[in-house]
C-alpha cells in the first residue's frame, strides 16, 4: 500500500475523483470515493494511528486484511480493519489503543 495517491485515470480500479472528507478523532480528513480508510490517513501523512499493549505505533502492516494491526472504530463498530474498509463521505473514525483503554472508553460514550 502506498501513500501516493494515483491519478484516477491511472487508477486500475477505475477510481473516480469524487471527494469525500471523514472524521478521525474530530479532525475532518480529505479523501476520495474508492480510497480505504487506511488509504485516506496515509494520504494525510499519518502512519500509525493505534497503539497495541506496549504502547508501540500501529498501523497498516499487511495492507491486506491479515495482520490487524490497522484496527479503528468506524461510525461506533470497533476492530475494523482500516486497510479493508472503503471510506465513506462523513464516517467518523475513532482510533483505537490497547495501551490505555481509550478504545474502550470511546465505545462506552456511544451507549
Ligand atoms: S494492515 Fe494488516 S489487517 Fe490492515
Amino acid at each position: 500500500m502506498s501513500p501516493r495517491l494515483v491519478p484516477a485515470g491511472a487508477d486500475a480500479v477505475g477510481r473516480t475523483e469524487t471527494p469525500l472528507t471523514i472524521t478521525v478523532d474530530g479532525e475532518p480528513l480529505p479523501g476520495v470515493a474508492g480510497q480505504t480508510i487506511a488509504g485516506v490517513l496515509l494520504a494525510a501523512g499519518r502512519r500509525s494511528w493505534r497503539a497495541g499493549p506496549s504502547g508501540a505505533p500501529r498501523g497498516v502492516f499487511c495492507g491486506i486484511g491479515v495482520c490487524f494491526d490497522c484496527l479503528v472504530t468506524v461510525n461506533g463498530a470497533r476492530d475494523v480493519r482500516a486497510c479493508r474498509r472503503r471510506a465513506a463521505d462523513g464516517d467518523a473514525v475513532i482510533t483505537q489503543s490497547r495501551a490505555d483503554g481509550r478504545a474502550e472508553r470511546a465505545e462506552k460514550e456511544e451507549r
